[in-house]
């Protein structure tokens, strides 16, 4: 049979179509502002207007690409848009759609350095690129992963064997082994539990210390759990610290934790998911402080270092280590390796992976390294002009420091009204406070006009954007804070 028999097709019907698609995107990119930004739909409606059963025979693109437009976009989020404000706002540029475009005819499998030599180097030529542009010491080698959980699980998985050698071949249980601890802020993402999970270490022996009043690690907190852990017997193993939590961006103390972990022989894993992109900046250099005495660090490119979804890059201090744990050759691929050259699949528990350094590479010859810093200072001028617009309101107050790409404030209308100038009116109850805020962010997102996310901090319900994408301008944010604005409730409702 032949290809055109078996689905593929006619080469000029498939440049046709290509061209077709060429246009879809641009227009796509053209136009997108004019969408909402999410949907306003009830669950199960798009499944509704989808057939149950998987089609017979092969459809037509043209047919596919109408249903894309019908029932795909309208129930999408669309995390490119210029007033989408919500999570991490991460980019798609132009350069990163045709990284993405051009990898898809090639779909190698990087697995050993032989399966694709191109992709196995240019992965560890631009890993090596963003080391330098962090600054992490020579020692440290890098591998691509998909996202920082994946990352900070295999990490972890050194750490572990650090710890208790021979985890690799005999496991944890019928070892009389301590208990292992994990520490990691109040604050930090729920990705070291994902992977005390996996790794047979259990979620509850991550313990979550406090964090000061600006979101920080309390590093006193931390020696005294470590300290009463020992006391019991406990083996205190790790140390996760972030540079720009989830919620605020906030910034641990690493040079004090890293001095902890050398006293205590912890491993240092730094989780640098979304502020480590930040550290290529030079004023942000204080970011990387204490990094040298990391022995892992995790940076997600994906979120604000250009590169499209999906692309982390997990550092190690001797990358030997993690190829210890999980080199594993299967005899298939035994003719396959080459010992002077990296086999990523020792690497990791994936063994087939795909080409994602070309992307890398091409977005950051597209932007280079002076439009990278560009793009990351705006992202910071604009978060830093949109606080200032909060606190020049008096109905509405910050809710943490603003370092990065990340604003979290809170309407406290007559509540803040009311600390200032008493005559204005009563202190509203905190929990009518945070439905208040909940509701500004609901009834905007419903609006369909921009797209932002809410979060709790110490209990109490904030508002919080995230800046990132580079086609979010002034004027964009301009018109976010005044349906902000406009969402508020008006001073007799109040
Ligand atoms: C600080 C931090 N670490 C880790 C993660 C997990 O990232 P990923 O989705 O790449 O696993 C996130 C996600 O937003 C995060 O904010």
């Amino acid at each position: 049979m032949t290809p055109r028999q078996l689905g593929d097709t006619a080469p000029e019907e498939f440049r046709k179509q290509l061209h077709q698609l060429a246009d879809w995107i641009a227009d796509f990119r053209e136009h997108m502002h004019k969408m909402r930004v999410a949907p306003n739909e009830e669950p199960g409606n798009i499944r509704a207007q989808l057939p149950r059963q998987a089609p017979e025979n092969g459809e037509s693109f043209a047919r596919i690409l109408s249903d894309v437009d019908g029932i795909i976009l309208p129930g999408m989020v669309h995390w490119s848009h210029p007033m989408f404000l919500g999570y991490f706002g991460w980019t798609s540029t132009a350069p990163g759609i045709l990284a993405e475009v051009l990898s898809a005819p090639l779909n190698v499998n990087a697995m050993t350095w032989r399966t694709c030599p191109a992709a196995t180097e240019l992965e560890t030529v631009v890993v090596d690129w963003l080391r330098q542009w962090v600054g992490l010491p020579e020692q440290f080698g890098g591998v691509v992963y998909d996202t920082a959980s994946v990352g900070i699980m295999h990490a972890l998985a050194v750490a572990r064997e650090q710890a208790a050698p021979a985890t690799r071949e005999l496991g944890l249980t019928d070892r009389n082994l301590p208990r292992f601890r994990i520490y990691t802020s109040d604050q930090a993402h729920s990705a070291a539990e994902k992977a005390a999970i996996a790794l047979g270490i259990g979620e509850e022996n991550v313990v979550r210390v406090s964090s000061d009043n600006q979101f920080r690690m309390d590093v006193n907190s931390l020696g005294r759990s470590v300290a009463q852990d020992r006391q019991k017997g406990f083996h205190p193993m790790v140390v996760v610290a972030t540079v720009g939590t989830t919620a605020t961006a906030s910034v641990d103390p690493i040079p004090d934790i890293a001095k902890i972990c050398e006293k205590e022989k912890m491993w240092l894993h730094i989780d640098a998911a979304y502020g480590g992109g930040f550290a290529i900046v030079q004023e942000h250099e204080w970011l990387r402080d204490g990094w040298d005495m990391a022995d892992s660090v995790v940076i997600n490119p994906h979120k604000t270092v250009f590169v499209p979804l999906d692309f982390s890059v997990l550092y190690v201090r001797d990358l030997e280590r993690l190829r210890r744990v999980f080199t594993l050759v299967p005899e298939v691929l035994r003719g396959d390796t080459i010992e002077g050259e990296k086999n990523y699949m020792d690497y990791g528990i994936q063994l087939g992976r795909r080409f994602r350094a070309l992307k890398a590479w091409m977005i950051w010859r597209s932007l280079g390294h002076a439009g990278i810093v560009a793009g990351l200072r705006e992202q910071i001028r604009l978060a830093n002009l949109f606080s200032e617009w909060v606190e020049r309101d008096e109905r509405f107050e910050l809710a943490a420091p603003v370092s990065m790409g990340v604003v979290c404030f809170r309407w406290v209308g007559s509540a803040r009204c009311a600390d200032r100038a008493p005559q204005r009116g009563v202190p509203i109850r905190a929990d009518k406070l945070d439905k208040l805020n909940s509701d500004m962010v609901e009834r905007i997102n419903a609006s369909g006009r921009a797209y932002l996310t809410q979060t709790k901090l110490r209990g109490q319900t904030v508002m919080r954007i995230g800046l990132g994408n580079i086609l979010t301008t002034e004027e964009h944010l301009q018109k976010a804070w005044k349906l902000i604005r406009e969402a508020a409730p008006s001073p007799l409702s109040s």
